[in-house]
């Protein structure tokens, strides 16, 4: 595997990969776990070659949020990824990324708003800006992306058809099914940060989400399971809930019941740490 942290050279290095045969992108902000690696193995049955990008791209993180605190650890996540025969690994500095002088924002309106977008101000903002100059820098002919960030994944795919990129085209953007611990808790490298206790206790997100898909499944509105699922996860010793609700897959518009095509979101912090999971109301 090749590692690379300067432009000029990932400049000289995609093009030889590139003409040698099809390239996968997947975008990662390191500290990686099994959830990447998933990602990763998919990319390279769709691709002959992958690319993994590592950056903790500091214009997602809001004030006051875990920017200085992201575990880095760029040495293991390099192993992880000789392991699964990546070909390049693209971690650049932030001054590479964004110089002296760097002036310009991509906002996606619409899918941006609400859930993640209302409690973290500007994420969708830095999220869809820095995947935007990593799609230009590494010119991938597929994307792969994890859907437990279903929203970030709406936001990147807006972007892309609006603005008709080229590579990867929005159809060659793709989502893989979120991986999940024994007990349920999807995959997150914040889950690092939960102590024993907490990480005990967050198994209560998933089953209170599992809970009320079935009551919505029996019929009705959205509000008596969502405030079960609210009180579950109070009663399981969780801080707060930042959203829970029910929208359209795609268009992300918010339901009162069940459309066909649902899923549950859900946003709560335990012990500081704050977790985000979404299902489907059908599965
Ligand atoms: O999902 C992530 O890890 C990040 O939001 C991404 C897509 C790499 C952009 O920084």
């Amino acid at each position: 595997m090749k590692t690379i942290s300067t432009l000029a050279e990932l400049r000289q290095t995609t093009p030889t990969l590139r003409s040698k045969g099809s390239l996968a992108l997947v975008p990662t902000m390191g500290a990686l776990h099994e959830g990447h690696l998933t990602l990763v193995r998919f990319a390279r049955q769709r691709a002959d070659h992958v690319a993994v990008s590592i950056f903790v791209n500091p214009r997602q993180f809001g004030a006051g949020e875990d920017l200085d605190a992201y575990p880095r650890q760029l040495d293991r996540d390099s192993r992880l990824l000789i392991a699964e025969g990546v070909d390049l690994l693209w971690a650049p500095q932030p001054s590479e990324v964004y110089p002296e002088g760097y002036a310009t924002n991509i906002s996606v309106a619409g899918v941006s708003d609400g859930l993640c977008g209302a409690n973290r101000p500007g994420h969708f903002d830095g999220v869809a800006t820095v995947v935007c100059k990593l799609f230009n820098q590494v010119r991938p002919d597929i994307a792969v992306f994890g859907e437990k960030d279903w929203q970030q994944l709406a936001v990147i795919r807006r972007m892309a058809r609006d603005l008709d990129f080229v590579r990867p085209h929005v159809d060659a953007i793709l989502g893989m099914p979120i991986v999940r611990e024994e007990d349920g808790l999807a995959m997150s490298s914040r889950n690092a940060y939960l102590s024993p206790d907490h990480r005990a206790r967050a198994a209560a997100l998933p089953k209170a989400m599992r809970d009320a898909i079935a009551i919505l499944a029996e019929g009705g509105g959205v509000e008596r399971p969502l405030g079960n699922l609210r009180e579950t996860l109070h009663v399981a010793g969780f801080d707060s809930v930042d959203y829970a609700e029910i929208r359209d897959a795609d268009s992300l518009a918010p339901l009162d019941r069940d459309n066909g095509n649902a899923r549950l979101f859900v946003a709560a912090r335990i012990g500081g740490t704050r977790l985000i999971d979404n299902m489907p109301l059908a599965v």
